[in-house]
């Protein structure tokens, strides 16, 4: 089945542009999803083709009026649900709404501009709205590049064969561990040996341990989620990376040659 995914925005060419770049472009070529940008300025009424106002109360900024976002959803009816509108007030996106979404039939996005959307176009058209992260966008357009890219890449068929659809980060609550590639010394830093061993517990082992030292490093909220570590995971860490202490909390990770760099000698 083909994934289906409309946006509506006020930047068209931005988001068809990267559509047809890279993994999202190939994917689309293959056939495994399919993209239609609305333009919002299409559905106003006026010789300026104008899509926001000033807030009621008063306040800085501009808002994105109802009309032309009503409008565009009402003049297509078969846009696929859900709408998720793209705003930083929105519940956070996370992997596991991009693999409920890559399982249905598609959705639509909805771009917000300006300080905001004018809420009753939400209430009147909007099934959910998502923020990607704590930080403030100049619209929605990156961040719904961001849903889309996330999606596509885990509908079946979207990838090709060197292309890996496993979301190994945070499919189990953990970051993912270090990799790396050839040549084996990069100025003058070393592939970890176990890499080279062969042995495919050990490597097994060693990343499951880097994973562990690196969410609880760098991200305590995805441990404390799944509950802590357990006994076995304790003891793993402490064989394979060392003690984790809390003062490395909030560094980047205890593998990090840039960390190193700036610990005394
Ligand atoms: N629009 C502006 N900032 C955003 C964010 N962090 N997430 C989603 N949409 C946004």
């Amino acid at each position: 089945m083909t994934l289906r995914v409309d946006v509506l925005t006020l930047f068209p060419d931005a988001i068809s542009h990267y559509c047809a770049t890279s993994v999202l472009g190939r994917a689309r070529a293959r056939g495994a999803w399919e993209l239609r940008v609305h333009d919002l300025r299409d559905a106003t009424d006026d010789p300026h083709r104008t899509v926001d106002d000033t807030p009621y109360g008063g306040g800085a900024g501009m808002v994105l009026r109802a009309e032309p976002i009503v409008r565009t959803v009402e003049s297509h009816p078969d846009l696929v649900r859900p709408v998720v509108a793209l705003s930083p007030s929105g519940r956070p996106f996370t992997q596991s709404l991009a693999r409920e979404w890559a399982a249905g039939s598609g959705l639509t996005l909805l771009c917000g501009r300006y300080e905001g959307i004018d809420q009753r176009a939400l209430d009147l058209v909007v099934d959910d709205e998502v923020s990607v992260g704590d930080f403030v966008l100049a619209g929605g357009e990156l961040a719904a590049l961001c849903v889309i890219e996330s999606v596509v890449r885990l509908v079946p068929g979207a990838l090709g064969n060197d292309e890996s659809a496993l979301d190994e980060s945070f499919s189990e609550g953990l970051l993912e561990y270090p990799q790396y590639t050839k040549p084996a010394v990069v100025r003058g830093l070393e592939v970890p040996a176990v890499l080279l061993s062969g042995d495919h517990a050990r490597i097994a082992r060693w990343r499951r341990a880097q994973s562990l030292a690196r969410t609880l490093t760098r991200r305590p909220d995805l441990i404390a989620r799944r509950g802590g570590l357990d006994e076995a995971e304790r003891a793993l860490l402490e064989e394979v990376v060392g003690p984790v202490g809390h003062e490395r909390l909030n560094s980047k990770g205890p593998s990090d040659p840039k960390d190193r760099a700036h610990e005394p000698d």
